[in-house]
């Protein structure tokens, strides 16, 4: 009798006490809105980090090689491929069951220069180029097929004004370069999503560019499934009003949103330029340098709120936005530690130098639950 009676109690304070004690789940908080992604790089895939892959396996459904599967990377010379990193990558993912993105196919970034080179070190002619292209696909995708999921097709192909970038890419092959790497890709593995990356799509001229090139892609019958908007976003740019009509112009268009590289810089601009060229190296000062010994209080609240706002367009528009990566797991790792300035102390990402969830954590949390039924 005595027993019984305790039962309910006991159940009772166990649920309350392991709920309260419990750190939300990013993945399960944004479960049946959009999947959680983290760029990873290798020895995080390779879980020679107990710290950051504790964090993946328990926050993350899907991940991105931050560099294995950039053309230097995977294969750096003519004929030969480097498979090693890129084939562990693929075994965490499944490992751990996540949605796996490979990227990046076609950029102009990270790409060796013989790629567009003859034998003698003459610039290729557009045949030669897209048969290199075509054999550079089919042996990348190919070799994951059915098991990386989406690729990032082509990375970067616009200006800041929304014309073509004159990359090597579109100088020896012509506008259609994009064409035949969707095409390309979608021969080597017909299930798997292709995507159009890039930046600073939120500002107006850029955008268009991206949706006429999309709608023309769209319009030749070629199978895009997604915009990615990297989201290497600033504290004041780009604005939700911005971030929200982005998204729902590419949505019109009929294909799905990615946020692929999400992270905030709350360092002091280096650059006049504020887009994500990764080639921008500017000198370490310590005015670039404000919070090498942490982040003030006000920062850490203004960057939580910051997200906050962010993640509530995406929760608003769940319909369309499939994915929101990360670029990054904690601070300790992230790129803009050395972009554009070489050996910056940065604040970014959701989880601290320790691993701990920041205030920015929590308040990706309750953007969910606000919106939640
Ligand atoms: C770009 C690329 C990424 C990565 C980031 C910075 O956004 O798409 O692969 O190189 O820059 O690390």
């Amino acid at each position: 009798m005595f027993k019984v009676c305790l039962f309910p109690v006991i159940i009772f304070l166990a649920t309350v006490l392991t709920t309260s004690s419990t750190q939300p789940v990013l993945k399960d908080t944004f479960k049946g809105y959009f999947l959680i992604g983290a760029a990873l790089n290798q020895q995080q895939f390779s879980e020679e980090d107990p710290l950051s892959v504790g964090i993946i396996k328990t926050h993350f459904n899907s991940i991105t090689p931050e560099n294995v599967l950039k053309w230097e990377a995977v294969h750096p010379k003519p004929d030969s491929y480097d498979f090693a990193a890129p084939d562990r990558y693929v075994e965490f993912g499944e490992k751990y069951h996540m949605f796996i993105v490979g990227h990046t196919l076609i950029w102009h970034n990270q790409t060796p220069a013989w790629v567009f080179q003859s034998a003698n070190g003459n610039t290729l002619d557009r045949d030669t180029l897209l048969k290199r292209m075509r054999e550079h696909i089919l042996t990348v995708v190919g070799r994951y097929k059915g098991r990386i999921k989406g690729w990032d097709v082509v990375n970067e192909a616009l200006n800041e004004d929304g014309t073509m970038r004159q990359s090597p890419w579109l100088k020896i092959i012509g506008e259609d370069y994009l064409a035949k790497a969707f095409q390309f890709a979608h021969e080597a593995d017909p299930k798997a999503e292709l995507y159009y990356n890039d930046y600073s799509l939120e500002n107006e001229p850029k955008r268009n560019g991206a949706l006429a090139l999309i709608k023309k892609l769209k319009s030749q019958g070629l199978p895009v499934a997604a915009i990615g908007l990297q989201g290497h976003d600033k504290m004041d740019w780009p604005t939700v009003e911005q971030e929200d009509a982005t998204i729902a112009a590419f949505a019109a268009l009929g294909i799905k949103v990615n946020i692929t590289e999400l992270d905030i810089d709350v360092l002091p601009p280096a650059t006049r330029n504020r887009g994500a060229d990764i080639t921008l190296n500017v000198e370490l000062q310590a005015k670039l340098n404000p919070y090498a010994k942490g982040l003030p209080d006000a920062l850490q609240q203004a960057l939580a709120k910051r997200y906050a706002d962010l993640f509530s367009v995406f929760v608003k528009q769940r319909n369309v936005v499939d994915r929101v990566t990360f670029w990054g797991v904690t601070d300790a790792a992230s790129w803009l530690n050395n972009w554009p300035v070489r050996g910056r102390t940065s604040y970014p990402l959701l989880f601290d130098r320790g691993g701990q969830p920041k205030p920015a954590f929590t308040a990706v949390v309750q953007a969910a639950s606000i919106t939640k039924p």
